[in-house]
């Protein structure tokens, strides 16, 4: 078969089981077994597949049409300006997620070394890319899943950032060591309702730890920001990713505990994703 042929059948085959992104999926598959750029199968569209690929395609195929993310399958996920390792036991980092370290860069200037804290690390995505534009910073990552902890700490290794953050397999909850300036987290968010009625390739394949913010959404945002009333220095800056309808909530329970809210920013579509405030007292 020739890398035409099969392209054409396995995006035929998704497309049949209403998967999102046939044609592109079965492209990233073919180059993840041919161990080839996409643009490189296109311009050998005519050539033979052996009979080992063929049948590796399809082990990667069937497990895309159970609706496993495609980044999964892959083992990767762009995020930012790097590549980050992901499996099962991590959050698929998201192009939302970037604001987060869009806006806290502006808080860091270049030649400063701040402080900084990730409540809820997953890949590690977030503390890696600002680390790589700070490296005078210091940085603790946390995280309650020791799985997630590990693959982060791959990612810091490819990142040739090991001994530049700290990572702890530990519950906001537990944790005390504090005096940062800047607390980042993207903590799950996700109410009980909307969980129920994610897509399937979130539903059942993404973490329910990384998601599951109670029946409210509210249960972990809320640890996040009792935690880092204590955790940061006056005028310390807690940046949070949040649910597109959690920004009135979420603006009550910082102001309840004495943060300013200094800017509330939308992501990609839109939608409120991302508050920065300020420890007032
Ligand atoms: C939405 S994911 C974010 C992952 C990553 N920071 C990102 O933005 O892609 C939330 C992460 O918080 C972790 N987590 C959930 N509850 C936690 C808690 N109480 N303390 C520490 N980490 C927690 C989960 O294991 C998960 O890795």
């Amino acid at each position: 078969m020739i890398y035409g042929e099969i392209l054409k059948k396995g995006s035929n085959f998704l497309k049949k089981n209403k998967i999102k992104n046939p044609y592109l999926d079965v492209e990233l598959i073919l180059s993840k077994v041919l161990k080839k750029k996409r643009e490189e199968i296109i311009l050998n569209i005519n050539k033979d597949l052996k009979s080992a690929d063929i049948s590796k395609f399809k082990h990667y195929l069937f497990r895309r049409n159970q609706n496993e993310p495609i980044a999964y399958i892959l083992g990767f996920k762009y995020f930012w300006k790097h590549k980050f390792l992901t499996n099962k036991s991590v959050l698929i980092p998201r192009p939302d997620t970037e604001l987060v370290v869009e806006e806290t860069l502006k808080y860091l200037a270049n030649n400063k070394s701040k402080k900084i804290l990730d409540v809820g690390t997953g890949s590690g995505c977030i503390i890696i890319s600002l680390i790589k534009e700070r490296p005078k910073c210091s940085a603790t990552a946390i995280d309650i899943s020791i799985k997630a902890i590990n693959v982060a700490k791959t990612n810091a290794k490819l990142h040739q950032l090991e001994n530049k953050i700290n990572f702890i397999n530990i519950d906001i909850d537990k944790y005390k060591s504090s005096n940062y300036d800047l607390i980042i987290s993207n903590p799950p968010y996700i109410n009980s309702i909307e969980l129920n009625r994610l897509d399937d390739d979130i539903k059942f394949h993404e973490p329910k730890l990384a998601l599951s913010g109670g029946f409210d959404g509210l249960r972990e945002l809320k640890k996040v920001i009792f935690k880092s009333k204590k955790l940061l220095k006056i005028n310390g800056k807690l940046i949070l990713e949040i649910g597109h309808k959690q920004k009135n909530q979420c603006v009550k329970i910082l102001n309840e505990n004495k943060f300013y809210i200094n800017k509330i920013s939308k992501d990609l579509s839109g939608k409120d994703r991302c508050i920065v405030s300020s420890k007032l007292q």
